[in-house]
Order: C-alpha cells, then structure tokens, then sequence
C-alpha cells in the first residue's frame, strides 16, 4: 500500500473547496499551495519552491490538516538501544513527532541526548529499534542517508567557514553556476538573493554579504538555519543551539525556532536552558540513563517537574 502523507492528504482535501493543485510530489509541506486569498499559482511556485514553504494555511483548514497530522507522525522511533560495548547509551526509547512539532529534548550531562541526535541524523545506526519516516521504516548508515529524507542537524560548532560571507555559507557545497561549458563561474548574484530572501523569511537581520567572522553567535545560528531551509528539511535538529550566546542573541534564535515551526518544520531542540525550552516547544522530552522518563505537553509540566526528572527526584511524569 502506498504510504498516505501529509501533503497527500493536502492534496487530496483541496479540491474540496474548489482549489487546484498540480500534482502529487514529494512529501512536504511545500506541497500547500492555498493562500489566505486563495490560489499561489502552481508554476511560480515550482520556480520558487521556498515561496512554497511560506504560504500560510487558512483558518478553516485548521481542523482538517490537524487530524491528518495526528494520523501521521513525520519521524517515529520505536524501541530504540544504543551500546557502546557495555555502556548502554540508549534503551528502548520510543519517540514520534508531528510535522511543525518543537521537542525540547531535555536531560543532565550523559542521558543519551546527542547519542539519540546521532541516530536520528545518520551518524551511527541503532544496536536495536527500527526508525520510520512518513511511517515507512528507514536505515540510515550515513549522514547523507538522514538528509535524504529531509533531517537536518545544525551542530553547536555549527561547521560555518569564518572567512567566507554568509550567503556563501548558506550555499556552502550547491553553490549555484553560470557560464557555458566547462567555463562556469560562481552566481554570486543569486547566491546574494536567496540568502537575503532566506533572511528575510527568518525575520533574521543577517545580511549576506558580511562575513561569517564579524557576526554575532545569533546570526552565525541564522546562516546555520538558512541553510537547513535551503536544503527544504521537514526536521530540523538543534544540539544546545542557545549554550553560548548573549540574551538577546538567544530570543532571536528562540524566533527563528518559531518560524521554522511556523512553516511546518519540526525541531529537536537540545537543551540544558529551560526558559528556551518552554518558551518554544510544544512538547518536553525528558531523558535520564539512557531511558525516555517523560514526554508530555509543555502546558502540562513545569521547569520543577522537568529539573525533579532530571535529577531523579521525580521517576517518570
Ligand atoms: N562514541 C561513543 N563511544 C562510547 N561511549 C559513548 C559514545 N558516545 C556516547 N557515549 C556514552 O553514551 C552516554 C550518553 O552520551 P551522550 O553524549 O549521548 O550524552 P548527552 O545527553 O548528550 O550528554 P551532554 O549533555 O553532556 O552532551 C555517555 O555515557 C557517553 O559516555
Ligand atoms: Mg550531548
């Protein structure tokens, strides 16, 4: 049976109210094409697919887009261990997430959290436990296998080049080309106008022509970013993206969290911060040894009942 996915499910609802679309393509939310005034042409969007990401949805569609999601979880884990010899860094964890959903994954130094980011993101494959994206089991063995299906890590080091401008950083590795035959040449022009466009999208006050090096740790995390969008994840992981950056830097990183999700992207955001965490997740997820203690609605717990779990005060919740 083919697997039913979200934009599917898009696509099939919209002509319901009497709205076109194209074609069925791949999985993502770039595949909503209903306005709030009503129809984003279909070929500008295929010109422009990052145009595509930021349409808005209608209220009325709330209710409809929000019960196929519940039918459908974008990442799912399921009775996942990792071993290290005889360290068991994760046991039987099981985890799903919805498109546009924000987890805060939480838990003291050696829980398991980067452990379980490496094995979402294809760093090393599980000792047990399957994977599913979309519902379909996956295997990931290398990073590039995760960023196949859409999975994006933005590390703390966040692997920029210092010396390069962001707008090169963004387009670090599928820099666009002009030219004739084999004489082709960097398009700086439009690698200065998507990003600006990317920036812009991020409410980011970055501008592409600085260098990497004179920017803020905010900025530096808004060309990180940039770059997953470029790359049209659907999830976007973030190990501690807040751990070192003056206040005002972490709101507009904690923003940029916010738009993501905004355009349907789910985030794993890892952090030791509670404040970011409640402020920006819809869900926290609290690991301690290995295991999976809590996984519940933000509303539903508090920075005490997190830091008890944490700590062991509190079991599970
Ligand atoms: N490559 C590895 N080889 C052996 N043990 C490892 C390896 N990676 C992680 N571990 C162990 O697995 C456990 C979980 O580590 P992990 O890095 O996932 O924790 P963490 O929750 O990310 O901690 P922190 O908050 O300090 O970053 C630790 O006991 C760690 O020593
Ligand atoms: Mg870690």
């Amino acid at each position: 049976m083919p697997q039913l996915g979200l934009a599917n499910l898009e696509y099939g609802l919209t002509p319901q109210i009497g709205l076109s679309t194209t074609r069925a393509g791949p999985i993502g939310p770039q595949m909503n094409r209903v306005t709030e005034g009503g129809l984003l042409k279909a070929p500008s969007c295929y010109k422009n697919k990052l145009a595509c990401l930021l349409v808005a949805r209608p209220k009325k569609w709330a209710a409809p887009l929000e019960r196929a999601r519940q039918s459908m979880s974008l990442l799912e884990l399921r009775g996942i261990s990792k071993h290290f010899g005889a360290i068991h860094a994760l046991t039987d964890l099981t985890f799903s997430l919805e498109p546009g959903q924000v987890v805060g994954l939480m838990g003291d130094n050696g829980a398991g959290k980067s452990t379980l980011v490496k094995v979402i993101a294809g760093n090393f494959p599980p000792s047990h436990g399957k994977i599913l994206i979309d519902g379909k089991p996956v295997h990931f063995s290398k990073p590039v296998d995760a960023r196949a299906q859409g999975i994006e890590v933005v590390y703390q080091e966040l692997a920029l080049c210092n010396n390069l401008t962001a707008a090169a950083n963004v387009f670090l590795g599928r820099e666009p080309r002009i030219g004739f035959g084999p004489i082709r040449i960097l398009d700086h022009a439009t690698m200065y106008r998507r990003a600006g466009e990317l920036f812009k999208q991020l409410k980011s006050e970055t501008r592409p022509r600085d260098l990497v090096r004179q920017m803020s740790g905010g900025q530096r995390q808004a060309v990180a970013i940039a770059r997953t969008r470029l790359s049209e994840a659907r999830l976007v992981i973030m190990d501690e993206p807040t751990a070192s950056i003056s206040v005002r830097q972490v709101a507009e990183v904690l923003n940029l969290i916010k738009r993501l999700s905004e355009h349907g992207i789910a985030v794993i955001l890892v952090s030791h911060r509670m404040p970011d965490v409640f402020d920006v997740a819809h869900r926290v997820v609290v690991m301690r040894r290995g295991r999976k203690v809590a996984d519940k609605k933000t509303e539903a717990s508090s920075a005490e009942e997190v830091t008890g779990l944490i700590t062991g005060a509190i079991a599970t919740a």
